[in-house]
């Protein structure tokens, strides 16, 4: 199995445009079992009446994941500002250790699992 991490030099730039097209390729043309994670989203997206996490959405869409989003998007802030920033705001202790179990389960059950950093490359996390 493989691990694909997609970060950007900004937010905005095409991550999960890029991510979702790569998921859906190795799952519709190549028959792979696509994992998708976006470990911390930040900025929710307002959809009817609920605040959804619309980048970890799109990116189970695509790949075909059945992973519960609870699984592929363990964090998720309301503000939209980098994770770190958002999570000190929000009173969330973010645990990295629970992050790595949960990136080694997805990486052992599936054939490859793409990644999507949260905003750009110098961003913590
Ligand atoms: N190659 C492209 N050509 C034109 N528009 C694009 C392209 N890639 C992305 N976009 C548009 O740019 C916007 C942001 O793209 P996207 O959500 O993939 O960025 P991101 O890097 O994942 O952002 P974030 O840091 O918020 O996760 C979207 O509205 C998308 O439609
Ligand atoms: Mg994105």
């Amino acid at each position: 199995m493989k691990a694909i991490f997609v970060t950007g030099t900004d937010t905005g730039i095409g991550k999960t445009v890029v991510t979702c097209g790569l998921a859906a390729f190795c799952s519709l043309r190549k028959g792979l079992d696509v994992g998708v994670m976006k470990p911390l989203e930040a900025g929710l997206t307002l959809h009817g009446k609920d605040l959804l996490p619309w980048d970890a959405i799109l990116l189970k869409e695509a790949s075909g994941s059945h992973d519960d989003l609870s699984l592929i998007n363990p964090y998720c802030f309301e503000s939209p500002l980098a994770p770190e920033t958002a999570s000190q705001l929000e009173h969330v202790h973010v645990d990295l250790e629970m992050l790595d179990r949960i990136y080694n389960q997805l990486e052992a059950s599936h054939d490859i699992l793409f990644m999507e950093g949260a905003g750009g490359v110098l961003v913590p996390y």
